[in-house]
């Protein structure tokens, strides 16, 4: 660091990516497009500025990133579990994982025959895992994604206030080059003093990079 910088201290940063998968049976899942590059971008730019990593992963076909310790999970629960064991000892959590709403009530234990397949499957919530978390947050930093289509930004607001995060990364995934499975992203950057930073489109890497700059900063103090 050069002198006269100012001093980041290194953290403990949990990130999640990809998607959550509820089974309905053995072999057929609700499910959604995330492809975890957003969530691991942030895990390797963080990984790069020297901080210790932990990175909790629904199914995705990235390789690991290295020196980042990797938690491989399926459903929202193992998530939440996965997340929950690690947020002790962490100082800022990044919830970039398209974590399923909904889940099938019941699952079948045998793959359902085709004949036999009902009309209507019934759902009940999936765990929210912020909002699990948020009595345990403490001095940590929490930072949320938004995913959302049209304006995003009111959305990103309610949910900022909801899950009780410090900022929040609105994104509008209905644009082809933003969002799910893309290697690019446009995003605002919202903040519970209700600053919003609209980015320009740029890399997943470097939308990582301005996501950590503000985490550092705030870490700072
Ligand atoms: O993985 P990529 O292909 O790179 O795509 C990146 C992305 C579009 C998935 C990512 O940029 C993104 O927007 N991630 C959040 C997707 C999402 O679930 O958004 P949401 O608006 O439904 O959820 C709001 C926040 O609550 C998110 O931080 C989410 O992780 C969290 N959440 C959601 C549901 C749930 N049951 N528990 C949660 O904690």
């Amino acid at each position: 660091m050069e002198a006269g910088c100012c001093y980041v201290p290194l953290m403990r940063i949990v990130v999640t990516a990809g998607p959550t998968r509820e089974a309905i049976d053995p072999v057929r899942f609700i499910s959604n497009r995330s492809s975890g590059r957003m969530g691991y971008a942030v895990a390797e730019e963080a990984v790069a500025r020297g901080h210790g990593v932990v990175l909790i992963a629904g199914p995705v076909a990235l390789a690991d990133p290295p020196g980042a310790q990797v938690i491989r999970v399926t459903t929202s629960e193992d998530m939440l579990a996965a997340v929950g064991n690690a947020l002790e000892s962490c100082d800022a959590l990044v919830m970039a994982a398209a974590v399923a709403d909904w889940r099938p009530v019941t699952v079948s234990a045998e793959k359902i025959k085709k004949s036999r397949i009902p009309p209507v499957i019934r759902l009940e919530p999936a765990p929210d895992i912020l909002k699990t978390l948020r009595p345990r947050k403490g001095g940590r930093i929490f930072v949320g994604f938004a995913a959302e289509t049209g304006n995003p930004l009111p959305e990103a607001v309610r949910k900022l206030r909801d899950k009780g995060l410090d900022m929040i990364v609105a994104n509008d995934v209905s644009q082809a080059d933003a969002g799910f499975d893309v290697e690019t992203n446009r995003c605002t950057l919202v903040t519970g003093e209700d600053e919003a930073v609209a980015l320009p489109l740029m890399s997943k890497m470097d939308v990582a990079g301005r996501i950590l700059d503000w985490i550092e900063k705030r870490r700072a103090g």
